[in-house]
């Protein structure tokens, strides 16, 4: 709980009691006007005066202090609430919540096997191993972007109409049994399919496959090496990886948009869905999208996950890379405060969409948007090909 299991990471410990800490800042502080239980501790859990590189050094709670803060910040927001106050902000923490509950489970699979084995496996249906198949969407105008009154992040707002040429992206994720291929083809050697920052990456880091392919035709998936399961979106790659794969495969990566717009429009649509298959967080096929799963399913195995294109996988199995980097919409104000997302603009981050299994039905709507630098990959991400 306490270790630093990967410098890119915060110790777990940390994150609890950074969730209990922005619980107490926007809750109870600046929606309920209380005074905070724990004055001291809002700069220890502040992301920014406390980066993630010095978290490991700085004095926090133990696991005991910091489940013993979170009940005492929770009882008291609860109040908040029952006086009637914050909808929006009690919106935002719970999302802020579950966003962390990914980020700890990157850092459970990036820990040293014996520190964390996830509940038995649940079956998982099949799917397709090769993919290929591509969906044209049609050219002309469509509404980006979040309007709704609930809460949505600033970076998604306002909504937006953008007009696109035809293109057509695929159906499903690239596999495992895709990317397998490209290594096989000598991916990793050949200069000329890397963009020149991937290149020296690759050079760098030494980098020959996912991040956590073990080079034998298995990867370890948190305390387990298993066999390389052909069908399931391929994860683990950085924003390098999966451009390089795209002019390999003669694509390119997607923009965010034509992402967005292949996921939530559709031939008859006269107004975006808020997830691809519809506006119900799940349904009952789709039970994978929660983290109990611990995976993906293998592509395209639920159909009724489709969108109204019929472009399967989009959420909920793995992120999705775009070329695009990340920056505000037309209009962009920063809401309710700059350090969730205009800190980041303009900073060569690139942008991910759709939400991996780890992601929480509240957070993978169709118009959220992730990003991160386009070396990483310990975040559950994947890809798929436009063209
Ligand atoms: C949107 C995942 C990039 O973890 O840095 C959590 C989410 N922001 N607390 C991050 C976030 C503030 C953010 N990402
Ligand atoms: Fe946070």
């Amino acid at each position: 709980m306490d270790r630093v299991h990967d410098p890119l990471m915060s110790p777990l410990v940390w994150d609890l009691a950074h969730i209990a800490a922005f619980e107490e800042l926007w809750l109870c502080v600046r929606t309920g006007g209380i005074d905070p239980l724990r004055p001291d501790l809002l700069s220890v859990y502040d992301a920014l005066e406390t980066p993630r590189s010095v978290r490991g050094d700085v004095p926090h709670l133990d696991l005991t202090g910091a489940r013993e803060y979170m009940r005492a910040v929770r009882e008291r927001a609860l109040r908040v609430r029952e006086s009637g106050a914050g909808d929006v902000v009690w919106d935002m923490v719970i999302q802020h919540e579950h966003q962390h509950n990914e980020t700890m489970l990157q850092t459970l699979a990036l820990a040293e096997p014996g520190v964390y084995a996830p509940p038995g496996a649940r079956a998982r249906p099949r799917g397709a191993t090769r993919t290929g198949g591509m969906v044209r969407i049609p050219g002309g105008p469509f509404l980006a972007g979040s309007d709704e009154r609930g809460f949505a992040y600033d970076n998604e707002r306002p909504r937006h109409e953008v007009h696109l040429a035809e293109f057509e992206i695929d159906a499903l994720p690239v596999t495992n049994g895709d990317f397998l291929e490209f290594v096989e083809a000598g991916g990793y050697r050949h200069p000329e399919l890397w963009s020149e920052d991937g290149w020296a990456w690759v050079r760098e880091d030494g980098v020959s496959g996912p991040l956590y392919w073990t080079g034998d035709g298995r990867e370890r998936r948190f305390d387990r090496v298993v066999e390389i399961e052909a069908g399931l979106p391929v994860m683990h790659v950085s924003w390098f990886e999966a451009d390089a794969y795209a002019r390999w495969a003669g694509k390119r990566l997607p923009t965010e948009l034509e992402w967005e717009k292949a996921a939530a429009w559709g031939p008859d649509a006269s107004e975006p869905r808020r997830y691809p298959w519809g506006d119900t967080d799940a349904t009952p096929e789709r039970a994978n999208l929660d983290q109990t799963a611990f995976g993906p399913v293998p592509a395209g195995a639920l159909a009724a996950g489709a969108s109204a294109y019929g472009v399967l996988g989009l959420a909920g199995d793995a992120w999705e890379w775009t070329s695009s980097e990340f920056s505000g919409y037309a209009g962009f104000r920063a809401f309710p405060y700059r350090e969730y997302s205009e800190v980041f603009f303009g900073s060569h981050y690139r942008v991910l969409r759709g939400g991996s299994w780890a992601t929480r039905p509240r957070v993978a709507r169709n118009t959220f948007r992730n990003w991160d630098y386009p070396q990483r990959r310990q975040i559950f991400s994947g890809f798929r090909c436009a063209a």
